[in-house]
């Protein structure tokens, strides 16, 4: 390898006007005469690397100026602090060694279809956008842990493969087990129940399988749930728990991922607003706002701003439309042509928008109490709230068969949803636990579950029964919230969807 003070991009900063060597991919690459400009990537961040012609060998100029996009290589330079350069500090390059040459690299900086990028998730990992959300991700789930380790909570690893429905038994997913059919976990929730009755207050991190057939943006049939679960707990505290807990990892996120937030565009300043308390209604409350005037109103006026928009992004294409045919270098019409592949993407998702609003105005007007909320609904409420809402006390029979009736009405469960505002909609789900026997027995056999599966769970409420509770967070539904992203799929890297698995 080239000789020098091996350092990382991140670690510039520490190095200004030293001599550094740097290893990593060609993430773009740009000539003009006796200067090239290489963007390396080295897993921590972007820099530019500036080679000049006469500073290193003539050969070695050449081989660098047919270098492909991905070609790994090291190089060796002074480092500048250059406020223009991404990074913010850039390598005025004394050498270089190219470690493995790559040619025709199939993703190019220029803009590609959803299906292609996906095919090549192997490869599109190594993207700008990609490798923010990943970093992203990282501190969520480090936020996540943190929060529940300094809080007290004992993590308890709960089983994958379960011989009974946890949620519906509509979205198992079957595995033969020697024979017998098992099922994939779609929560954890029924095992931590057992272990809050040992430690009192535990977690559980993992995987969730849901075979549900739901093509949204918002569903994914493999997805990470953490799920609290604590002993003496009311739906108050259940509450405030999420609502510090949520709290804790936006800060998390703002204070080590700002950079990333910018790159991806996310909305920072309604970010900095997620501090207790969040906004609280009830399932009835939220209904009479779905059926009333305030939604009619609602979405009348969001059809105009999407009218609105289309204007906008239609005059934005014409613009660069009649720009393409003047005179232009290639770098220019490469850019443009991606500008107007994202502008006419913009475009579909905005006329499905407005294709859209009628049907979801009319599903929120014709609302009928004892309904669970259908994703258009939860959006609703989302969009009309810069703070997550919480919305308890769902309808007994929309709901799981282990929610607690409340002893006050009866036709409701003391459980609750957390919807992220601005249009995200649910990332939380939870409840208060029916802790009485034989209500919980009435409850499994009106869901038609065969009772002989959950006498072991029914144990808990005969041996010290206590009032308890918990919920479970989608940790790709949070990512997605907090940077902004359009679809789940982007928020885990390789993502299982209903209509397809790609790699
Ligand atoms: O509301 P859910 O179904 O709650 C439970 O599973 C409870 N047993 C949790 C508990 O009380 N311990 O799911 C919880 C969260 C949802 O709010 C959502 O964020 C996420 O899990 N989720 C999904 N995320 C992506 N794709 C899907 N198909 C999801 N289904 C649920």
């Amino acid at each position: 390898m080239t000789s020098g003070n091996k350092t990382y991009i991140s670690e510039l900063k520490n190095n200004v006007a030293q001599e550094v060597t740097l290893t990593g991919w060609l993430y773009n690459s740009r000539a003009s005469g006796k200067i090239q400009f290489l963007i390396i990537r080295d897993g921590t961040g972007l820099c530019q690397c500036i080679v000049e012609k006469g500073n290193v060998p003539d050969e070695l100029f050449e081989q660098l100026k047919h270098l492909g996009q991905e070609s790994s290589l090291t190089v060796t330079g002074t480092v500048r602090a250059e406020e223009r350069s991404v990074g913010g500090y850039e390598l005025a390059v004394t050498n270089a060694e190219i470690i493995s040459p790559a040619t025709d690299y199939p993703i190019t900086p220029k803009s590609h279809g959803t299906d292609f990028l996906l095919k090549n998730r192997h490869l599109h990992l190594r993207s700008q956008r990609q490798w923010c959300i990943g970093k992203i991700r990282h501190t969520v789930i480090d936020a996540i842990r943190r929060f529940f380790n300094d809080n007290s909570f004992t993590l308890i690893d709960t089983p994958i493969l379960m011989s009974m429905a946890g949620e519906d038994q509509q979205s198992l997913f079957e595995v033969d087990y020697f024979g017998t059919p098992m099922f994939l976990t779609q929560t954890g929730q029924l095992h931590l129940e057992s272990a809050a009755m040992s430690f009192g207050k535990v977690y559980c991190f993992g995987p969730t399988f849901r075979a549900e057939k739901s093509k949204t943006r918002r569903h994914l049939t493999e997805f990470w749930m953490v799920e609290p679960e604590v002993a003496f707990i009311d739906l108050t505290g259940l509450l405030e728990l999420a609502e510090n807990f949520v709290s804790f990892i936006t800060a998390q996120v703002l204070e080590t991922n700002r950079s990333e937030l910018e790159t991806l565009g996310a909305d920072i300043a309604s970010l900095e607003k997620i501090q207790p308390p969040f906004y609280r209604l009830t399932y009835t409350e939220a209904v009479d706002i779905l059926t009333g005037q305030k939604t009619k109103d609602f979405l009348a006026k969001e059809l105009q701003e999407l009218q609105n928009q289309k204007q906008q992004i239609e005059t934005k294409i014409s613009e660069l439309e009649n720009k393409q045919t003047g005179q232009l270098k290639q770098w220019q019409k490469d850019k443009i042509a991606a500008e107007l592949i994202e502008l006419r993407s913009d475009i579909s998702e905005v006329d499905t928008k407005i294709e859209n609003n009628p049907k979801h105005a009319k599903l929120a007007a014709e609302f009928q109490w004892g309904k669970d909320l259908g994703g258009s609904d939860e959006t609703i409420i989302s969009q009309m709230h810069d703070k997550p809402v919480f919305v308890t006390h769902y309808p007994r029979e929309a709901k799981a068969f282990y929610m607690k009736t409340d002893r006050n009405n009866e036709e409701v469960v003391l459980n609750f949803d957390l919807l992220a505002p601005a249009g995200f909609g649910e990332i939380i789900g939870g409840s208060v636990r029916e802790d009485d026997h034989d209500r919980l027995v009435a409850r499994i056999k009106d869901q038609g579950l065969d009772i002989e599966n959950y006498n072991w769970y029914l144990d808990l409420r005969k041996y010290g029964s206590v009032p308890h509770g918990g919920f479970g967070l989608g940790v790709e539904r949070t990512i997605t919230w907090l940077t902004g992203e359009k679809h789940i799929r982007q928020c885990i890297p390789f993502p299982r969807l209903m209509d397809k698995v790609y790699i």
